[in-house]
């Protein structure tokens, strides 16, 4: 079995945008591990619509050129991290659309979180975790949450997020978790795969 493939998104796409920081820091963390690669997916590069398809995309194909290339980007990773910026106590309207833009893709797979926001994108993330299991992911236990104090000192105050221990520890516990069911999840899909092809 070939290394899984780890997918870090960018959960929000507003020009000002905070999510690059903990999407450039937690991928940073993941790639000194050998048993797992890395790849940044920016929603930016795939400027989906307001969900316009005629069915889900577990009924059939899109139609949308953009939604096909999602489709075919999210197929050909193993596992995800997403920065899960809060808007209004929920994940972003862009994060949200681009999850629906996808299913088959989703199934299987496992999904961790680095929140961010006064209580850590907290409210984002269990929201995010329920909208995953309806996808047939395998949300992760650990997560980070970048609370207010430590967001401010970031955002405004120019410290990095490799400076808070805590929030180190917290990346690593969910690279740890998103690995080890990105291994058994590929394990799992690849032998479904054979048993289907034999
Ligand atoms: C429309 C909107 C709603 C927001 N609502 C919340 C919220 O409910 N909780 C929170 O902690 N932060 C909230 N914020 C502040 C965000 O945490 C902060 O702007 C953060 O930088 C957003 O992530 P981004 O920069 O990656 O877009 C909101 C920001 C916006 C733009």
């Amino acid at each position: 079995m070939s290394k899984p493939r780890i997918g870090i998104i960018i959960g929000s796409t507003r020009p000002a945008r905070f999510g690059d920081k903990p999407a450039d820091w937690i991928a940073a963390i993941a790639a000194r591990r050998d048993d797992i690669e890395i790849e940044t997916v920016d929603l930016r590069d795939y400027p989906l619509p307001f969900f316009e398809e005629d069915r889900s995309p577990a009924w059939g194909p899109s139609k949308s050129e953009v939604a096909q290339r999602w489709q075919k980007k999210i197929a050909a990773l193993d596992g995800f991290i997403v920065t899960a910026a809060e808007y209004n106590h929920a994940p972003t309207g862009v994060l949200k659309n681009a999850l629906d833009y996808a299913y088959n893709e989703w199934v299987h797979k496992p999904i961790g979180f680095v929140g961010y926001g006064g209580v850590g994108g907290a409210r984002a993330v269990e929201q995010l975790r329920m909208i995953a299991i309806e996808l047939q992911m395998a949300p992760v236990k650990n997560a980070v949450h970048i609370t207010w104090g430590d967001f401010v000192q970031v955002m405004q105050q120019g410290r990095k997020l490799d400076e808070f221990e805590h929030l180190n520890q917290a990346a690593a516990a969910t690279v740890e978790d998103v690995a080890w069911w990105a291994k058994v999840l590929k394990a799992a899909r690849e032998d479904k795969a054979q048993a289907k092809a034999a």
